[in-house]
């Protein structure tokens, strides 16, 4: 049975986890392969229950269905322990868990210094989440990383926590002006924390891979988004990790040819949180509008999510880079009572048309959209299950995307619930 990869086909918070859910019965494993707890996904569940996950993959809420937290992924012990501890007492099975021993851990340095090093580029700021995201990844590539594996040797940890702090130290003290941490502090608070992980390390490469061989489904869940991918995103405005469709591959230790089936997550809009260039960004009432109905906040920052229309540019480039075989296009709903809805089909940069993208950030951000207008829809469409039920002007929304998306449209979010969808095609 194939593994399937869902990635995010914008810049984030398009929807992933309710898509995750409606897959994860139907799958063994749930992974997530990159990033940390910059990400948040809120699930409903059928008894209405809500839960916002940052780190945890969206199958901890599917019984039956083991989690994989694997190697590319990088975890701060505490906010998992936190996690763990809050799903526990709502009666959440958490010793499913399955943590990779090659996972880098986000140390208490990671923090401090990705918070103080965003003050200091000032307006140049990446606009970060702040949890240490970005240095636990320069510290994976450097070669200093510390890894989950380390939480069993408390001797290597102390080695790794020493050397890396004779740096850290420097730097926090001398460049920006902060306290040192102490290194024999960071190792016992660490080992304190990690003792309660110890039970859910494991050698996840070869239980995924296994899994693969017996058969089993498999869903590899990307957060942030294509745009946000540290090769293919708007560099340097990105995340320090690989949430593509190759990034699965390397993030969890399954070959390429296991993931036969790639979902592109795609808002009906589009959002952003942080800083870079956007260029569908609507800084009127239509973008205001778009907030409001579609709840744009930060799950896990509760930032406002910068707002624009929806970018067919975009959308086709995630389809190549990740090699797309369908789309779930989310949040449908949020468009309907707009009179038209402008598709950015096309850009114009310096007077030229470009229909894929700019091969420079420098055009990316002076590219202007190049607008097609659709007739809008009043209609509540909430309670749609099926494509003929969407009012006419919403299904020509939708079959416009997906002519010039690269990839088919399979299902489509029409409300919050998990029962709120159109499928097209099977997922699974
Ligand atoms: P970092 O991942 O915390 O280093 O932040 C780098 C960039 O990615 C910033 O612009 C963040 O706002 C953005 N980012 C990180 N995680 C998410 C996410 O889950 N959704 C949307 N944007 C994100």
């Amino acid at each position: 049975m194939p593994a399937i990869a869902l990635i995010g086909a914008q810049w984030g918070d398009e929807g992933k986890g309710k898509a995750t859910d409606l897959l994860g019965s139907s799958v063994t494993h749930v992974v997530r392969y990159q990033g940390g707890n910059n990400a948040g996904h809120t699930v409903v569940t059928p008894d209405g229950q809500k839960y916002a996950l940052h780190l945890i993959p969206s199958g901890i809420l599917t019984p039956n269905c083991t989690p994989v937290i694997a190697n590319g992924v990088v975890v701060d012990p505490h906010v998992l322990v936190d996690e763990m501890q809050g799903l526990a007492e709502r009666g959440v099975d958490v010793n499913r868990i399955k943590l990779s021993a090659d996972a880098h851990l986000i140390m208490p340095y990671h923090i401090a210094i990705d918070k103080v090093s965003e003050r200091y580029l000032g307006k140049a700021k990446i606009g970060t989440t702040g949890r240490g995201i970005g240095p636990c990844y320069q510290d994976k590539i450097a070669r200093i990383g510390v890894r989950v594996q380390d939480l069993l040797d408390p001797s290597i940890l102390t080695q790794k926590v020493e050397s890396a702090l004779e740096l850290k130290n420097q730097i926090l003290t001398k460049i920006y002006n902060r306290k040192a941490l102490d290194p024999q502090q960071v190792v016992d608070e660490t080992l304190e924390v990690g003792a309660q992980l110890q039970p859910l390390i494991a050698d996840t490469r070869l239980l995924l891979n296994e899994a693969h061989e017996r058969g089993e489904w498999i869903l590899l869940e990307g957060s942030q988004g294509t745009l946000l991918d540290v090769d293919h995103g708007t560099y340097p405005y990105v995340t320090s990790s690989s949430p593509t469709s190759g990034g699965a591959a390397a993030g969890s230790g399954l070959g390429p040819r296991a993931i036969e089936r790639s979902i592109g997550i795609l808002k009906a809009y589009t959002t952003r949180v942080g800083s870079g260039p956007f260029p569908t960004e609507l800084f009127d009432d239509k973008g205001e509008y778009l907030r409001k109905q579609g709840g744009e906040v930060g799950v896990t920052t509760g930032r406002d999510r910068r707002c624009g229309w929806f970018d067919a540019v975009i959308a086709r480039y995630a389809a190549r880079v990740n090699s797309l075989t369908d789309f779930f296009l989310t949040k449908l709903d949020v468009l309907s009572s707009l009179e038209t809805v402008p598709i950015c089909v096309a850009y114009e940069v310096d007077g030229k048309r470009l229909d894929e993208m700019p091969m420079t950030q420098t055009d990316f951000h002076h590219a202007k959209p190049v607008y097609e207008e659709m007739p809008g829809w009043f209609e509540d469409i909430t309670h749609c299950r099926t494509f003929d039920e969407l009012p006419e002007n919403a299904q020509r929304y939708v079959r416009r995307l997906e002519e010039l998306s690269g990839a088919r449209i399979s299902a489509i979010g029409v409300g919050p619930g998990r029962e709120e969808n159109v499928l097209v095609h099977e997922l699974v």
